[in-house]
């Protein structure tokens, strides 16, 4: 079995174009895309924050200005909402790193591909396991989906991978795992394949944008060269890591809302607006009497 380690580091690859996104994430990036009132990298934070986290590694690129900005404290606007003694506006824009927690930021120099952007943080994770969050995986859940993941990881020191089944018509957009069940409910993976036509995918249980990973990856991505849409997979390197270690697909307990595309996207806004609690009332009369009116508007 392998060494248990405090999980201590979460990366936040955000060095993507976020093409599907466009025009909105031209200078904008994808992850600063609020869900009713919070960025979804804000989201991302929370929830490894949540799972015990004390380094947040994020891997940028161009255009990412505002991320950075985003966890940096706004002195002059803090200034502000104290002086209208607007006290609740004022919380929400501080702490939202605790002093805790320290945010680093490595710059992918070309965006060659989300393995490549993993093996950007090497540096700032060192010899030790941690997290990869895809923060336009937005994932709601009574237990945070990192802190699922990290009692997992407990259990047994390996590589946690998080799925969950997609129609078949879909594998190609995913990277898809074969598992082999084993004693106590868990799933060893036995092969995973980046984005499989329906017909060559070994099964329809997708990888969703949360990893908790040995540092062994990092020796793997080094040698992984390029795969599925001429980028450096995390697919192919997980591939690699399966030859010497177990790895385990982990179904979470929760709702994925994929924030990466338009109707995901969408939907989350609908769900976490009705969900908001100054907000959430008003918004489902709204929806209903919109519903309402449908058919006839679209005839
Ligand atoms: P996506 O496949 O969603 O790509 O990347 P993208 O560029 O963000 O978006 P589209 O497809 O052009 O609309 C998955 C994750 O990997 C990161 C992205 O930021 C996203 O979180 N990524 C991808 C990098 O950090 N670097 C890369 O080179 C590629």
């Amino acid at each position: 079995m392998a060494v248990k380690k405090t999980i201590r580091a979460a990366v936040f690859p955000v060095a993507g174009r976020g093409t599907r996104f466009l025009p909105a994430t031209k200078a904008c990036p994808k992850e600063m895309l609020p869900v009713v009132d919070k960025p979804l990298i804000q989201y991302a934070v929370e929830e490894a924050l949540e799972a015990g986290v004390e380094k947040l590694v994020f891997i940028t690129g161009s255009s990412k200005r505002a991320i950075e900005d985003h966890f940096d404290a706004d002195r002059e606007l803090e200034r502000a909402l104290e002086e209208s003694g607007k006290q609740d506006l004022l919380d929400c824009i501080t702490n939202i790193v605790p002093p805790r927690a320290a945010c680093i930021y490595i710059r992918q120099p070309v965006p060659l591909g989300l393995g490549h952007a993993v093996l950007c943080a090497r540096p700032a994770v060192g010899d030790e396991p941690f997290y990869v969050h895809l923060a336009d995986d937005l994932i709601k859940a009574d237990m945070p989906c990192l802190e699922q993941m990290r009692r997992q990881y407990e259990q047994h020191g390996s590589s946690v991978i998080a799925v969950q089944p997609v129609p078949r018509e879909q594998t190609g957009s995913y990277g898809i795992v074969a598992v082999d069940p084993e004693r106590g409910g868990r799933k060893r993976i036995t092969r995973i394949v980046e984005k499989p036509k329906p017909e060559a995918a070994p099964s329809n249980l997708a990888v969703v944008g949360r990893y908790v990973l040995t540092p062994r990856i990092f020796d793997k991505l080094e040698q992984t060269g390029r795969g599925a849409g001429g980028e450096i997979q995390l697919t192919d390197a997980i591939a690699e890591l399966l030859a010497d270690e177990a790895a385990y697909a982990y179904e979470f307990e929760g709702v994925r809302y994929d924030c990466g595309n338009k109707l995901g996207y969408l939907q989350a806004n609908v769900e976490y607006a009705i969900d908001h609690p100054s907000l959430g009332g008003e918004f489902a009369d709204y929806l209903a009497g919109f519903a309402a009116q449908l058919p006839k508007q679209r005839a």
